[in-house]
């Protein structure tokens, strides 16, 4: 015979089908307790929803000793009736009996029930789940990676699994973690004293990957559409609210694609997913909106921002990004009032102060750059007719800059072929990627959305370290 499954009941049911007058079993942490002569308050999250659920305890129900033993951080299993409440919230427990789980000792235990700052809560990344701002966090991150695989699978994306361990550098900005099982005190020497890698696990150098693009590709060559979900890892030392060193990234690649269809598909794309968590997230994103007003208001007036978080969100699915070129933005940039700490010429990379002056100030909505100069992009991306641009897209968010980054690819051999020999990518590294060019090449495009980027802005916080449960960062990989 099959075994019945007995489910367990966790809080987000109980409340939201409230089963009045039956038994129950509550399991939980505990989150406050209040104690008066005759009844002892218990409030308990499971973390399933941003509601807590209160327990009451009548004088002589449960023995002081264990009620000595609830208190914050406790973990604790509560039989009961649920009844109807006079309290704010809809239901309560009526305790019959409780059980101690695990007790958490109130001297020790880092987490009370006060405001604790980020920076503290990332020092105890091992407890902040438990908190209400990152419980929130975590559940809408877990619903956006739900959204992502809908949404390619309902429009016929394979999704491909590409490699950790590469040889290759996609982005060809040598910001790459090496991957070795050699002894680094003393690691094989060739005859003229470099290191010997052919000696190493794989027979080569090689690292984490910082991008599954070029594998991605080769995919899309074969499946026609394909996406990738995975981390990625960038060695670069930039110590800001915006990156992480290893991070998330969504990769779709379609052939017969150009940049146009490229340009449409990452709107769509991301307005669907702000979407679906407005739609799926919303007690979470009420509490964030509340948490990111506060915020604001510590702000001076100029930096403050004019819309709440639901607002801000909302504007961002009903509103068209705009679409302009990067010559084009150069021009807006020079002739804009404001003086910015980096020159603005053209053919510099944008910084990200520019990019935030025109989604913020300028357009005040979501921005699409297109036609970067080509010596500030990748090798991989096709030139455009004037010879000097690349057909390179940037999706630019507010509070956010660079969301983005994708373009058309090239597709012709030779051109890609010259195109990695001029920045310095050896052909041993990439020639499987240069022969798709050879064998039954085609116009086709994709893009790379940074997962923790879209969090951030979803959550409206405000360091991309908060967004992710374990971050890796310069001198921080604890947990
Ligand atoms: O613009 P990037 O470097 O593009 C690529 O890697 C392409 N291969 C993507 C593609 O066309 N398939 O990175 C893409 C996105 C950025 O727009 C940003 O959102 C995010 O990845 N990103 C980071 N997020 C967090 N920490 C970092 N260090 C990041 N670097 C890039
Ligand atoms: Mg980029």
């Amino acid at each position: 015979m099959a075994r019945v499954i007995m489910e367990k009941v966790y809080i987000k049911q109980i409340l939201e089908e409230p089963k009045i007058d039956s038994d129950i079993v509550v399991r939980g942490w505990v989150r406050t307790k209040r104690q008066s002569k005759n009844v002892t308050f218990i409030n308990i999250s499971d973390g399933t929803t941003i509601h807590t659920i209160q327990a009451v305890v009548e004088a002589d129900t449960v023995s002081e000793e264990i009620l000595s033993k609830i208190n914050t951080g406790a973990c604790i299993e509560v039989y009961g009736k649920l009844i109807a409440s006079q309290g704010n919230q809809k239901v309560e427990v009526k305790v019959e009996k409780i059980n101690v789980l695990g007790e958490a000792d109130p001297e020790k235990y880092p987490i009370q029930p006060k405001k604790h700052s980020f920076e503290f809560l990332r020092e105890k990344a091992h407890l902040r789940p438990r908190t209400n701002t990152f419980g929130a966090i975590f559940r809408i991150r877990h619903a956006l990676s739900f959204a992502i695989h809908n949404y390619f699978n309902d429009h016929g994306f394979f999704y491909l699994h590409t490699p950790i361990i590469t040889g290759s550098d996609a982005e060809g900005a040598g910001e790459m973690f090496k991957v070795t099982t050699l002894d680094l005190k003393n690691p094989p020497k060739t005859e003229n004293g470099e290191i010997d890698f052919k000696e190493d696990f794989f027979g080569k150098e090689t690292n984490l990957t910082v991008s599954g693009q070029l594998e991605g590709e080769l995919g899309a060559l074969a499946l026609s559409k394909i996406y990738t979900f995975g981390p990625t890892f960038r060695a670069e030392n930039s110590n800001t609210s915006r990156h992480l060193a290893e991070f998330w990234m969504i990769e779709p690649e379609m052939a017969f694609y150009d940049l146009v269809d490229n340009m449409d598909l990452a709107e769509d794309f991301i307005k669907y997913l702000v979407k679906y968590a407005l739609e799926n997230c919303a007690d979470d994103l009420w509490f964030l909106d509340a948490r990111f007003s506060d915020e604001e208001k510590q702000k001076p007036m100029a930096e403050r921002s004019e819309m709440g978080l639901i607002d801000k969100l909302k504007f961002v699915t009903e509103n068209d990004f705009q679409r302009l070129t990067y010559t084009e933005a150069v021009e807006i940039l020079k002739n804009a009032k404001k003086k910015f700490q980096f020159p603005v010429d053209w053919g510099t990379d944008l910084q990200s102060e520019h990019e935030r002056f025109l989604v913020e100030k300028h357009f005040k909505k979501p921005v699409i750059l297109t036609h970067y100069p080509k010596e500030i992009k990748a090798f991989y991306m096709k030139e455009a007719e004037d010879g000097k641009t690349v057909k390179a897209m940037d999706v630019l968010f507010p509070g956010i800059g660079e969301i983005i980054g994708g373009s058309q690819r090239e597709d012709d051999y030779e051109k890609l072929k010259n195109r990695a020999a001029q920045v310095g990518i050896e052909e041993e590294s990439i020639w499987w990627y240069l022969e798709t060019r050879q064998f039954g090449s085609c116009p086709h495009a994709g893009f790379g959305l940074g997962f923790e980027r879209l969090v951030l802005f979803v959550t409206g916080m405000g360091n991309i370290r908060d967004v992710i449960p374990f971050p890796r960062a310069p001198k921080s990989a604890d947990f």
